[in-house]
């Protein structure tokens, strides 16, 4: 099965928005999925893009038509990051390989791309966070040398939500 890593572009949201709907789905939280194809376009492409993606792509066996053929079966979504102890650090958001294409190396390939990324950008390492009961990916990680930081050095991750930041920031800012 042949396909191809490629960076993403303004004409991949809506199979961006399908994929993250799809992990959203498989982590059985489909309903805090409140983005939309517009905020995806004008948060990765415009002139300081939130986000990045690399987009795994398969020739389809249906059409003779090359171009029209093509489809979204993964991503990857990332940013740069920064910690005051070491530095510059890749995150990983969403990660992601549609059900019927598991298996065949996409994940590791889109890793492997990501770390060539972190290694020319100079980044000491590449966070990410994963459900406690996705055990599979867990597994997945750690084969490939992830820690875990929860339980070796007891961090939790918290948020601040809309309406805590609504009460903290000046009325203006409403
Ligand atoms: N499904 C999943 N994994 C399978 C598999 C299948 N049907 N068949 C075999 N595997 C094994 C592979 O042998 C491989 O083992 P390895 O770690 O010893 O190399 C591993 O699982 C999958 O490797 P690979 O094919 O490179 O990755 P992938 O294309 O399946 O993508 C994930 C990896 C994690 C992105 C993908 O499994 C996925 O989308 N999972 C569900 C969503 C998810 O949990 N995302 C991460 C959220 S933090």
């Amino acid at each position: 099965m042949e396909y191809k890593l490629r960076k993403a572009e303004p004409r991949d949201v809506s199979d961006i928005l399908r994929l993250v709907k799809e992990l959203a789905k498989y982590e059985e939280m489909e309903n805090q999925v409140t983005l939309t194809e517009k905020d995806l376009l004008e948060d990765g492409f415009g002139d300081t893009p939130f986000y990045h993606c690399i987009i795994a792509e398969i020739q389809g066996e249906s059409s003779s038509d090359v171009a029209s053929d093509l489809k979204v079966v993964g991503f990857a979504m990332y940013y740069f990051t920064y910690d005051p102890w070491v530095g510059k650090q890749l995150y990983l958001e969403d990660f992601y390989v549609t059900e019927e294409y598991r298996g065949l190396g996409i994940g590791s390939d889109i890793l492997r791309h990501l770390s060539d990324l972190a290694m020319k950008t100079r980044c000491n390492g590449m966070m990410f966070v994963v459900a406690e009961n996705n055990e599979s990916s867990i597994q997945f990680y750690k084969r490939r040398g992830a820690e875990d930081l929860s339980q070796e050095e007891g961090w939790r991750l918290y948020r601040f939500g809309k309406d805590s930041l609504v009460k903290m920031a000046s009325p203006s800012e409403e």
